[in-house]
């Protein structure tokens, strides 16, 4: 139970990472709040829980973490329910892209950048607001990606976004250091989620085949590593890129 008594908001907490990561932080102890813009699929996860035999352990809110006053709601909405906010996995995301010279930023750029970059902005400034006012520290962790640290085929803005995601991390540590507020990102591969499930068997194959095991990523396994990370066990882990790529770069 290594996040007995903590408060977590997930975004992204509907399908994917998250939903594996909310369902492995309510194993470990942690209330939390399963924040998404698709409010039905959130409360499915929410009934999963209650299902799994942790009644009270999991409320669903919907959120665009595009828009920074549904952030600061989603916070206030944390708090409301479970009193606290001690932990956020800024982890909601779009993919997709385009090839540069047939962007059209209104369509290529700007809706990712929105999501992707905006809204982990926005999650860090509305939960490291509150983790400062409670000021009993907090942890701030961020999904990243490869695509964060190197070019890849229609991954221009995704790319920025994501690096964008690391910055943050580093100057989150920097700055909220003095509230005891811990900032990580992490760095998936090819995680076997919806993102990934959308293209060809044959693309997927190729993607597996990308990981020195083989094989996708299990968002399970994510999970592992982000409970760890949520967790005082890593309170020496600070400011940093944690690797979750299954050999990717090797
Ligand atoms: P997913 O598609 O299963 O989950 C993403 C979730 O974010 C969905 O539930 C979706 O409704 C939600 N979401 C999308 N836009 C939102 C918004 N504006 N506000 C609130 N929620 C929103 O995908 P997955 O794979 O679990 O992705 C999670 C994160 O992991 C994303 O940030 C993605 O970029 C990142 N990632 C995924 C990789 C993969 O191979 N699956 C690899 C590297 C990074």
């Amino acid at each position: 139970m290594r996040l007995d008594g903590k408060v977590a908001i997930i975004t992204g907490g509907a399908s994917g990472i998250g939903r594996a990561t909310v369902h492995k932080f309510v194993r470990e102890g942690a209330k939390v709040l399963v924040a998404d813009i698709d409010l039905a699929r959130a409360e499915q996860v929410v009934a999963e829980v209650e299902d799994a035999g942790f009644a009270g352990a999991a409320a669903a809110v919907a959120v665009d973490v595009s828009v920074f006053a549904d952030v600061e709601a989603m916070v206030a909405r944390a708090v409301e329910i479970f009193g606290a906010v001690h932990v956020i996995f800024n982890n909601a995301g779009i993919a997709g892209g385009a090839p540069l010279l047939e962007h059209d930023p209104a369509v290529d750029y700007e809706p990712m950048i929105r999501v992707d970059q905006h809204g982990v902005y926005y999650g860090i400034l509305a939960a490291g607001r509150q983790m400062a006012k409670q000021g009993a520290g907090g942890v701030i962790i961020s999904t990243s990606s490869v695509y964060g640290e190197q070019a890849a085929e229609l991954s221009f803005t995704y790319s920025a976004a994501k690096a964008a995601v690391i910055s943050f991390t580093r100057s989150a540590a920097y700055e909220l250091a003095e509230h005891g507020i811990r900032a990580v990102a992490i760095t998936p591969g090819r995680v076997a989620t919806p993102i990934i499930n959308q293209f060809s068997q044959e693309l997927r194959d190729t993607f597996a085949s990308e990981q020195l095991r083989g094989r996708l990523t299990e968002p399970e396994e994510i999970a592992d590593v982000v409970a760890f990370l949520a967790s005082d066990e890593s309170r020496v882990i600070n400011g940093t890129v944690v690797s979750v790529e299954d050999g990717y770069s090797v």
